[in-house]
């Protein structure tokens, strides 16, 4: 029997990555997607048409974890082996102007999936909750491990903590397999396009072409920890396939500053960039994160996991791919 999987957040980067995976894996996948008014599916549009042609596909529901009556049905019907929670309102500067909504969401959208799975009684499922490296915030050491304290700065961090929090508590309380996948930043050309590598690289690639003149940013010294997505998910996967529940740290173990990521990108295009970024004061956040630096060595040695593209081959495949993506706008 094929395995089930049930994917939240099947739409944005992860999610589309993670999709393509599962597939490959021969999982029956189960993807909730949000209504909107406008169309929100274009980083899956591309897999139900290649996997339509190998008999696999991506079997996509409505849904919306702001809703438990919604999680609860759909957790009944599929009875899915495995849950990937990936599903947030995942911007930081966005949560100080919607923290209500980011904590419904972020927060209890993932209690929300604890408990239907526990109402359902399926014992067999197994979860994956996407945590973040920003439930660390001002931290309080670096690197950053499993057994660093988390100091959140933002109602996007805060609401991770509780859904951090809340997955730890339902492992040991009713014995269920639910994991925390505690990545660092990474990014791909499905990045979205307001978090602040690809407003990059997506602003050289509109300079280079003459398309536009400046990148508007705010904080150039804050340090990440930026890895390739794709190598990420795999990362997810491998959390569902231990013998038990557990806490990993996802990262490449190196840091660099904002400004450093804008240097390497304009390089690739042989381009000045001190003509082309202004600082606005809009892009700081009330309070910010000034450095992620994750040490990934219990994955290393527990999941065997590695990262292997590096800062600077990253910051070239974003660059390339948003090149591609607006000479062909061009040529339309
Ligand atoms: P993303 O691109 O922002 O995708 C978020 C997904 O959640 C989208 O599919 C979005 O749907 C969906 N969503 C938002 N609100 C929802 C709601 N109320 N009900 C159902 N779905 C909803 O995020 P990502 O970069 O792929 O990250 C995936 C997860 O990992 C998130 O939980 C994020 O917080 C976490 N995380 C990300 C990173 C990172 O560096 N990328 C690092 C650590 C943790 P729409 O497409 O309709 O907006
Ligand atoms: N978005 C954005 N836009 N960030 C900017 C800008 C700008 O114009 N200028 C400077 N920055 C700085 C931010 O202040 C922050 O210090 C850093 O760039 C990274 O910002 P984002 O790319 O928005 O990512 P993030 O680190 O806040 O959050 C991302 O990573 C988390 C994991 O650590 C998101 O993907 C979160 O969902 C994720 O949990």
């Amino acid at each position: 029997m094929k395995k089930k999987a049930l994917v939240t957040g099947i739409t944005g980067q992860d999610g589309s990555y993670l999709v393509e995976l599962l597939l490959s894996k021969g999982y029956d996948v189960y993807g909730i997607k949000r209504r909107s008014s406008s169309f929100n599916t274009q980083r899956v549009d591309h897999i139900n048409q290649d996997e339509h042609v190998k008999g696999q596909k991506l079997n996509m529901i409505f849904g919306d974890l702001s809703d438990s009556s919604n999680i609860n049905h759909i957790i009944r019907t599929i009875r899915p082996d495995e849950i990937y929670n990936l599903a947030a309102q995942s911007h930081v500067r966005v949560s100080f102007d919607i923290p209500e909504y980011t904590a419904d969401v972020t927060g209890l959208g993932a209690l929300r999936i604890f408990e239907a799975i526990r109402e359902a009684d399926l014992n067999h499922t197994r979860v994956y909750q996407a945590s973040s490296s920003e439930m660390y915030g001002d931290a309080v050491e670096v690197p950053q491990s499993e057994n660093t304290p988390l100091n959140p700065m933002s109602p996007y961090a805060s609401s991770k903590v509780f859904a951090y929090h809340m997955a730890r508590n339902y492992r040991i309380a009713y014995n269920m397999f639910i994991s925390n996948g505690i990545l660092f930043n990474h990014e791909s050309p499905r990045r979205g396009e307001t978090f602040v590598t690809h407003k990059i690289t997506r602003g050289v690639a509109q300079i280079k072409l003459g398309l536009m003149d400046k990148i508007y940013l705010g904080n150039l010294d804050a340090k990440r920890d930026w890895g390739y997505a794709p190598e990420f998910v795999e990362a997810m996967w491998l959390m569902l396939q231990q013998e038990s529940p557990d806490d990993f740290v996802i990262a490449t173990g190196e840091t660099h500053t904002v400004k450093e990521f804008v240097e390497r990108a304009f390089d690739i295009v042989k381009i000045d960039w001190k003509k082309h970024i202004e600082i606005d004061k809009r892009y700081f956040r009330p309070s910010e994160v000034n450095i992620l630096q994750g040490d990934y060595s219990k994955a290393k040695k527990i999941l065997g996991w590695e990262p292997k593209v590096t800062f600077d081959e990253l910051v070239r495949i974003m660059v390339k791919a948003d090149l591609e993506y607006f000479e062909k706008q061009i040529k339309k």
